[in-house]
């Protein structure tokens, strides 16, 4: 286990998410539900769409891709019409300015 400098928090506004890449890992996607921050793989199960880059609505990410919508606080896919596998989550800490994830 490591722990990475994924963001300043100042960066993570409540409401917005952030992609965080680390070597030889699928990207990560950070995001702030509230004031709180959580993180989870960020390459959508479906076909790879960046999550990233979709739309965050409270605790839900909606792929940009075709739409698969997962739950940023456990991975669990909320709403699409195929079965997915959950995606990783990983544990996010906040250290004075800085967010840090365990990978
Ligand atoms: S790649 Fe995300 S819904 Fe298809």
């Amino acid at each position: 286990m490591a722990k990475v400098l994924a963001a300043k928090l100042s960066e993570l506004a409540p409401g917005s998410m952030k992609k965080v890449v680390v070597e030889g890992m699928d990207d990560i996607v950070v995001a702030n539900v509230g004031g709180k921050i959580y993180a989870m793989r960020g390459v959508c199960n479906h076909q790879g769409g960046p999550l990233s880059e979709g739309e965050l609505n409270g605790n839900v990410i909606t792929c940009p891709w075709h739409g698969a919508q997962w739950d940023v606080t456990t991975g669990k896919l909320v709403e699409f019409p195929l079965p997915l596998d959950d995606e990783r989550k990983y544990k996010a800490t906040v250290e004075g300015g800085d967010v840090f994830i365990e990978v």
